[in-house]
């Protein structure tokens, strides 16, 4: 590997990318679906265009010539993945499948999911079983599959990614509904491991950098529901918490089933990263001084 590595990050609009993708170095390309909300001035190590368009991701990679390849680019929004599993297929596995196929000689590092796992068990580590149980959890775990064929490769499964930048998410969900004083649904029951971007985004680097290889679980460190997550918004901005109202998923309207515990044991990932993500209470405390400056 060179002293300072050809890295090609896919997805870097996305919740993850626009926080992992200005942390990385000068050698770095990085790939959007669309051009970027904040209306970003694309550099020349950039490209806008659809990953699964046969002639740009050949076009991509002969002109960058990767040496890791950091894959964020995903369909994820669970119940699009189960009503159009062709898309899902697509994105989530195609894209994956043709980067190996095209640089075989890169190190791929590719983000996965706490869907993987069927979630009777909860606080799930590396070495428990995945079994999926939607089209979302499904594919992302063929594309582990995939990727692990090569030892060099690191797989990094996370959790709910949040953050307050534009893109939309269960955080700014909360928030814009909350702050406006409109009623709002969380998801009660099902628990998760709930990461800001940010935190998500110096830990993957740092793994990066160790040169670590296989499955690691990196996300927050807490266990909570939607619901939980809701009322730690509401508290730390003074919303009215009463505005939340607990749902099993039963009642709501989806398609896709969701795991009742998918939380991740991500101790290994802390250590070795030798960083560990900060509580949802203390991003919103830090949220909240962003916004006096
Ligand atoms: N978000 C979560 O809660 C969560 C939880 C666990 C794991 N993950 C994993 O984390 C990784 C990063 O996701 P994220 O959280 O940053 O979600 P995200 O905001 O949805 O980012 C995914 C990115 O992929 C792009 N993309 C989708 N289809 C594409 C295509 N055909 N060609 C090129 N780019 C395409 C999206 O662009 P457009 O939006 O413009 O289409 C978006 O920028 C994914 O592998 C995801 O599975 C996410």
């Amino acid at each position: 590997m060179p002293a300072e590595p050809r890295i090609l990050i896919t997805g870097a609009g996305g919740i993850l990318g626009q926080r992992f993708t200005p942390l990385c170095n000068t050698n770095t390309f990085a790939t959007y679906h669309h051009q970027p909300q904040n209306n970003t001035s694309l550099s020349e190590n950039t490209a806008v265009g659809d990953l699964t368009d046969e002639r740009f991701i050949g076009d991509l990679i002969k002109r960058v010539q990767p040496d890791v390849i950091v894959n964020l680019a995903a369909l994820t929004n669970v119940e699009r993945c189960e009503t159009d599993a062709a898309l899902a297929q697509r994105v989530n596995v195609g894209i994956v499948e043709k980067l190996l196929t095209l640089a075989p000689k890169a190190r791929f590092v590719q983000i996965s999911t706490d869907y993987v796992f069927d979630g009777a068990k909860g606080n799930y580590t590396p070495s428990d079983t995945p079994a999926p149980i939607s089209l979302y959890g499904q594919t992302k775990r063929d594309a582990e599959i995939m990727v692990l064929q090569n030892s060099n490769n690191l797989v990094v499964r996370t959790s709910g990614t949040y953050d307050w930048l534009e893109r939309h998410n269960l955080f700014t969900f909360f928030y814009n509904r909350l702050s406006t004083g409109k009623e709002t649904l969380a998801l009660a029951g099902c628990h998760y491991s709930p990461i800001w971007a940010d935190d998500l985004a110096k830990g993957l680097l740092s793994l990066i950098k160790t040169e670590a290889t296989g499955i690691i679980h990196y996300a927050g460190a807490e266990r909570q529901t939607r619901y939980d997550f809701a009322k730690t918004i509401a508290k730390a901005f003074n919303f009215d918490e009463s505005l939340i109202r607990p749902v099993m998923q039963e009642k709501f309207n989806w398609r896709a089933r969701r795991p009742e515990d998918s939380s991740l044991d991500s101790s290994l990932g802390f250590a070795h990263a030798q960083y560990k993500p900060q509580s949802s209470s203390r991003t919103c405390s830090q949220y909240r001084k962003n916004m006096k400056r």
